[in-house]
């Protein structure tokens, strides 16, 4: 018989699963107007059935077992929202084996166990929407697989973790310290359950694992990710940072360069110039170059009940659309999934980038050339410098810009710095994006 409508299941309750929930029953008659059919919320599976989440669902929607949707045969999509890798991970592998699509937002998920799930999902023919799991309302998913897949991809520039962008407008707009201004983002309920996946720059590594695995057809590799967060910055570098005309962001890069791939997470120092570098708050962007369209930038909410909410809902109207068309006997090819890329990962020590330091060096005669003779040694030029203040008792900031510098060259450097007497401290690095090649690509 043909099918004539589609029935959805969602796993998880939660703030997402919320969203998703008001957009398909608010918006049931739009969604079946555009769509020519209709998608019909069957069931919610949470543990949790007596919780008010402002949204009136028709009676024996809300369950509290997880198997009755996974093993219903009128369930043609389960849609997982419960984030987390255990159970997530088993009820989406027993979703796929009962011929049931998916749906999920869960990027720690994909980031890390993203092979095993694809290569189950193509082995049962069915389709894995995961638009929801990278930058919430922005549709970069579908744009990477689908709208530019005839560009070779060249780099992906991201912000893509609200919390840290919040934190880190905060700090450069109020000059707030780094505790206080990820208690707020706390209080307002943007960072993940643990915020360390926001601040160490972990969920933006998880994401990044996604976006480069589709963009350059590489293997999963989360755990090959270059991350560091953004805990150690301070307002006093925000401020130098100012003075050299850059914002601090945290940013998730993916660039290929030859045969290989810089895949990495990192504070990083963007030209105020730059339009990514005027995106603040939790507001996500990725700024995308492929060889056919130059350049594009695409920005919106990252997190939040119905932005992350109407992705799960594209991804839901979008597979329903295929089943309805195919009958459920065609696979859709998982494009730039299938990885079969010749890139490798490049090192992070091979990585090259332009740096910004800040040396506590006590201001006596000779301390400069000494800190600029070992940089020199390691082929690192300076750009540009700033020392301020004159304490002849205590260490002062002494700022500096580099050239481009290999990173494998900066550390053997700043480990002999950090040695010497007339150092007081841990040097304090930034990467910078930017430095070199003031081309304008990014610009406003
Ligand atoms: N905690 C994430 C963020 C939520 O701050 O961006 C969406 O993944």
């Amino acid at each position: 018989m043909k099918k004539t409508s589609v029935n959805i299941g969602i796993i998880g309750f939660g703030t997402v699963g919320a969203g998703t929930a008001r957009i398909l029953l608010k918006k049931r008659g739009e969604l079946e107007s555009r769509l020519g059919f209709p998608l019909t919320l069957k069931n919610i599976a949470d543990l949790d059935t007596e919780r008010d989440r402002g949204i009136k669902l028709p009676p024996g929607i809300l369950i509290n077992d997880a198997q009755r949707v996974l093993n219903d045969p009128e369930i043609d999509i389960v849609v997982e929202l419960m984030g987390g890798i255990h159970p997530a991970k088993e009820f989406i592998l027993q979703a796929i084996r009962n011929g049931k699509h998916v749906v999920t937002a869960n990027k720690a998920l994909l980031a890390t166990e993203g092979h095993e799930i694809f290569r189950a999902a193509r082995k049962s023919r069915v389709d894995i929407g995961f638009e929801a799991s990278v930058a919430g309302s922005i549709p970069i998913i579908k744009v990477v697989r689908e709208s530019l897949i005839g560009n070779r991809i060249q780099s992906i520039y991201g912000i893509i973790n609200g919390t840290s962008n919040y934190i880190l407008t905060k700090m450069t707009e109020e000059g707030l310290d780094f505790t206080t201004a990820l208690r707020e983002a706390q209080a307002l309920g943007y960072a993940e359950a643990d915020p360390t996946f926001d601040i160490e720059g972990i969920d933006s590594a998880h994401k990044l694992t996604i976006l480069a695995s589709l963009s350059f057809g590489i293997p999963f590799s989360f755990k090959k990710i270059y991350t560091e967060g953004i805990t150690k910055i301070t307002p006093l570098d925000i401020q130098f940072a100012s003075e050299f005309g850059y914002k601090i962001k945290l940013l998730a890069v993916a660039k290929q360069e030859g045969d290989t791939v810089e895949v990495r997470v990192h504070p990083t120092m963007l030209p105020k110039d730059y339009l990514i570098a005027s995106v603040n708050g939790v507001f996500n962007a990725v700024y995308i170059e492929g060889d056919a369209i130059g350049s594009h930038l695409y920005y919106g909410r990252g997190a939040g009940e119905m932005p992350t909410g109407s992705a799960v809902v594209g991804d839901i109207a979008d597979i329903a659309k295929n089943i309805i068309a195919t009958q459920n006997t065609e696979y859709r090819t998982q494009t730039g999934l299938i990885q079969d890329t010749k890139y490798r990962i490049k090192k992070m020590e091979d990585v090259q980038t332009c740096y910004y330091l800040r040396f506590s060096a006590f201001d006596k005669p000779g301390v400069l050339s000494r800190i600029s003779g070992i940089l020199g040694n390691h082929n690192i030029s300076i750009k540009s410098m700033i020392q301020k203040g004159r304490k002849l008792e205590k260490a002062v900031p002494v700022v500096m810009m580099t050239h481009e510098a290999r990173e494998r060259d900066m550390m053997r450097a700043l480990k002999e710095i950090n040695g010497l007497p007339a150092v007081s401290g841990k040097t304090v690095y930034l990467r910078v994006e930017g430095g070199n090649n003031q081309d304008g690509r990014h610009k406003g």
